[in-house]
């Protein structure tokens, strides 16, 4: 039986309602209105939220009202993300209630299970290739252990995101078995094809995701005798957004997660959900539609709720997940910073920061509506050179060049390369390789040990801790990856693992090592220190109210080509980012300093003064410092 609103419920879902009516019918009406059943629908979708709200857990609905008094919760500098998979960081879900302490002591207060709703068998693409969304991965626990640990993470002030994969599902998913078995309504949930013309036809505009192991867009199945869109691996049957029931069956499942303690969910693959002929087939206006309607959802029906969508696509191109024009500050509230990180990591090879310079001040607006970035050095994927031929011809370098000098660089194999990685995805056609590999061992560390290069070595945790006080300050919810904290190199075993061993990403994804995490409070290692620096980096940064997400991030110039700069003005003053990329000691004019903004020359991060000598600021090899 659903449970009824009561007298006060109904008048708080009528509110909401109110309040998001415009972007949740605005936006269906324009997808589905001309759908022959569209009034079935919006019956139906009012009714799911009805419900939803309805069941929804008492301290949930304490929450939903806590934040939408403070709806900046997530751009406070006291968040800070950890990023891991459950079974590789602590065994199991009830592990995990045991590493919290571990989590806090580091300043975390937001982490994200990666995919943890039941897999295919075998290999599931890490997870993102779901069976059933309503059960929790039996390798990881049941659905009474997720939500004991939403709730024990929520006591701690933890918040808990968690995959949403809504693009496709697992070919073992009901849907898609109900389709092979020739149900129609079912077949329609997804994008299937009698015959290869309309394949071939998409095919000549499509890009490939995985042109190594999954070539191609479509796979045929002669059981079922149909051609089915299957954008990323053979086992991932793409849904078909245009059909309004995929729509509620989605929304369905986005709030059953909301209700079981989810604060933030990541809303995977979103750039491919719609599908136009002639076109590549991402970041269609459909798309930031569907985006827009999803967020009214959980505005109305689960307000706590917050969205991530992963969107690596180029700056342009991305932005519009955290609301452009007519959609500003109604998306996404969260979409990763990928240009950042492939800055960062261009800077850090080059030595040179104008490009990244050019690229973030170009492309990126100072400040963003209801929203912020997740900014991160590295992820669970690999690194793609998103970098356009136009930005890099503004630095007269040519873009097939210098991408193409990045993987070798981070692959290896460039004479004076600090890094070690593995080559992802090579596409013959384009001439496009992109890079897997920890932050650790693409920062140096793993070749400066296997070396004995003291230098290398030190060299390498500079490069890391500057990493970390870069995404830590940018502006946005910092995302630390699970092993980055003790500087964990790349792991080989995944060659041996025949799920894996195509899938070069699983050399960044190791097990969490906790017998080097255990010296981490004195020894002297690269893990203790690099532990105690981001520990420290996290303590700043939530102590420093410059570094609030809606406070504007002006990026400057210093003159310095290796050296990165961005103000971040707020009501009480500036703070001013410097990050020296260099292995160079690096002197920039005080009064240089003091036209971007810095008033006092106290360092925020490392709560110093900052001394000048000969009228410099004498910035060290990869400095960095939050100058007041
Ligand atoms: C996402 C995930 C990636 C996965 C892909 C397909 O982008 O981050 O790991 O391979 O979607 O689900
Ligand atoms: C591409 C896709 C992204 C996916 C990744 C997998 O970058 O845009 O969605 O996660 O490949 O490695």
């Amino acid at each position: 039986m659903p449970r009824k609103l009561d007298a006060r419920d109904r008048e708080i879902f009528e509110l909401r309602l109110r309040r998001s009516a415009a972007d949740l019918w605005g936006m269906t009406e324009r997808l589905y209105g001309s759908h022959p059943d569209y009034a079935q629908f919006r019956d139906d979708l009012l009714a799911l939220l009805e419900r939803s709200w309805a069941e929804r857990p008492g301290d949930l609905k304490h929450l939903d009202l806590a934040r939408d008094l403070e709806p900046d919760w997530f751009q406070r500098p006291g968040m800070a993300g950890y990023v891991f998979y459950i079974d590789r960081f602590a065994g199991n879900l009830k592990g995990v209630l045991d590493r919290l302490p571990y989590l806090e002591s580091l300043g975390i207060t937001y982490v994200h299970f990666m995919p943890c709703l039941k897999p295919r068998p075998g290999d599931s693409d890490g997870g993102y290739s779901v069976m059933d969304y309503r059960a929790i991965n039996p390798l990881h626990g049941t659905m009474a252990d997720f939500e004991a640990a939403a709730t024990a993470l929520r006591q701690r002030g933890m918040s808990l995101c968690v995959d949403l994969v809504l693009n496709h599902t697992a070919k073992e998913h009901e849907w898609a078995r109900r389709a092979a078995a020739g149900d129609r309504a079912y077949q329609d949930y997804y994008l299937m094809f009698d015959d290869h013309a309309l394949p071939e036809a998409y095919e000549r505009t499509l890009v490939e995701v995985f042109p190594d192991n999954a070539p191609g867009n479509f796979t045929f199945y002669p059981d079922i005798g149909k051609w089915v869109w299957t954008t990323f691996n053979e086992h991932q049957w793409d849904l078909n957004w245009a059909n309004p029931r995929v729509f509620l069956e989605i929304a369905a499942i986005m709030l059953f997660l909301a209700n079981k303690g989810v604060d933030v969910l990541r809303l995977d693959a979103v750039a491919f959900m719609w599908k136009r002929m002639g076109t590549r087939c991402q970041s269609e206006p459909e798309v930031h539609m569907i985006l827009r309607a999803l967020r009214a959802c959980s505005r109305i029906a689960a307000p706590a709720v917050i969205h991530l969508e992963e969107a690596i696509v180029a700056p342009e191109e991305m932005l519009p997940y955290l609301g452009r024009g007519e959609h500003d500050g109604k998306e996404g509230n969260l979409a990763y910073h990928n240009s950042l990180m492939v800055q960062f990591w261009s800077a850090l090879a080059t030595r040179d920061t104008r490009l990244m310079t050019h690229v973030l001040r170009t492309h990126f607006p100072p400040v963003l509506t209801n929203a912020t970035y997740a900014t991160y050095i590295r992820c669970h994927d690999d690194i793609g050179w998103a970098i356009t031929d136009e930005d890099a011809a503004a630095l007269g370098l040519s873009g097939p060049a210098h991408r193409h000098f990045l993987s070798e660089f981070y692959e290896g194999g460039f004479p004076g390369s600090f890094a070690r990685g593995a080559l992802f995805q090579v596409n013959e056609a384009t001439g496009d390789k992109r890079i897997s590999g920890t932050f650790a061992s693409l920062a140096g560390l793993e070749r400066a040990e296997a070396e004995g290069d003291a230098a290398g070595i030190e060299a390498a945790i500079q490069r890391i801790l500057m990493g970390h006080a870069l995404i830590a300050s940018f502006g946005g919810i910092p995302l630390v990856y699970m092993g980055d904290e003790i500087a964990l190199t790349n792991d080989y075993g995944y060659l041996s693992n025949p799920d894996h061993a195509h899938d070069s990403r699983w050399i960044h994804r190791p097990s969490m090592d906790w017998r080097r995490a255990e010296d981490r409070h004195h020894a002297d290692t690269p893990a203790g220190r690099v532990w105690r620096g981001v520990r420290h980096i996290l303590a700043r940064r939530a102590a420093t109210a410059e570094l609030h997400g809606g406070v504007p991030t002006e990026i400057v110039e210093t003159g310095l080509p290796g050296l990165f700069a961005f103000a971040r003005r707020a009501p009480s003053g500036a703070l001013v980012g410097l990050f020296n990329f260099t292995e160079r000691w690096l002197d920039l004019p005080a009064e240089r300093a003091a036209a971007l903004g810095a008033r006092r020359f106290h360092d925020a991060l490392s709560d110093a003064p900052v001394e000048t000598h000969g009228g410099a600021v004498v910035l060290p090899p990869y400095a960095r410092v939050w100058l007041l």
